[in-house]
């Protein structure tokens, strides 16, 4: 059975109101295919049925697995290449040199799907800057969707993924093969802390950030979301520190102190007067 109309509607609600992800009609067809995988698993004929479950009961388990269904979780390892290039050439290098004997390092990946991104940066780190094993360096991932929050705390990976931009070498280097599965090793995984956070709503107090990745998940909110996101980036960006938006994403029209660099390798921001 499709979903209605009245259904719809209710269900891009919900959506918004929980995710802040809109969903225009022409999602229709979308919603439904990512939500059929939700009957089975949750024993019910269709997704109006779904719709029924959450209209009695809005804050069941059914409703967190919606958003999780719902949110587009594409990413892969070293993700558009440039981001990475200007953090190991420019932006680290840089950071370093400004912080002296203030050895500490925190980098956030704000919307990390399965990990693949801040993965990148752990690696990317343990290659390139021998010189920060001494430093206290912190790497955050956070996303709304709890399960993708456990895949990223689990750091296990399939063939398939790891084949989408990991280094044949980093893939030796960093991971331990366990039958079909890739798991990344305890020296990564131990420097992350991975949290359930929904950038849309109220955040919680967080650490200063040197720098922080915001890439590919503003896309999906209107504009005053973006920029309420925004500004509450920059109240946790460290004064020299960098942040990199997704390769479709920028702060035009949007209310921001964020002041754009052109890069060596890729656009990133930073706060004014730093
Ligand atoms: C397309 S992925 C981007 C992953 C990674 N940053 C990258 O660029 O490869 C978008 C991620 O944003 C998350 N997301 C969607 N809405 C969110 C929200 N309101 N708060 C936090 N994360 C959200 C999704 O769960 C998904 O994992």
């Amino acid at each position: 059975m499709t979903l209605n109309q009245a259904d719809f509607e209710y269900l891009a609600r919900f959506v918004l109101e929980n995710s802040a992800i809109s969903l225009g009609s022409d999602k229709m067809y979308l919603i439904e295919s990512r939500l059929a995988p939700l009957c089975r698993q949750y024993g019910v004929a269709n997704v109006s049925e779904i719709v029924a479950s959450i209209r009695r009961n809005p804050n069941s388990k059914l409703s967190s697995s919606i958003v999780d269904a719902v949110t587009t979780n594409e990413t892969y390892f070293f993700r558009d290449t440039k981001p990475f290039d200007e953090l190991t050439n420019e932006t680290l290098p840089r950071i370093i040199a400004k912080k002296g004997a203030r050895s500490s390092l925190n980098i956030w990946s704000a919307a990390c799907s399965s990990g693949q991104e801040i993965y990148s940066v752990a690696m990317m780190i343990e290659d390139n800057f021998p010189e920060l094993r001494n430093w206290n360096v912190k790497l955050y991932a956070s996303d709304i969707s709890n399960a993708m929050v456990e895949r990223t705390k689990a750091g296990v990976f399939n063939q398939l993924e790891v084949s989408r931009g990991l280094p044949t070498a980093s893939l030796i280097k960093h991971f331990n093969r366990k039958g079909e599965s890739f798991h990344v090793k305890e020296y990564l995984k131990g420097r992350l802390q991975v949290f359930p956070l929904n950038l849309a709503s109220s955040w919680p107090s967080l650490p200063s950030f040197d720098v922080i990745f915001l890439r590919n998940v503003l896309i999906y909110f209107d504009p005053l979301v973006k920029q309420q996101i925004l500004q509450r980036t920059e109240r946790v960006l460290n004064k020299d520190g960098a942040l990199f938006l997704g390769g479709s994403e920028s702060t035009l029209g949007l209310k921001t102190k964020l002041v754009r660099e052109t890069g060596k390798f890729c656009p990133w921001y930073r706060l004014p007067g730093s």
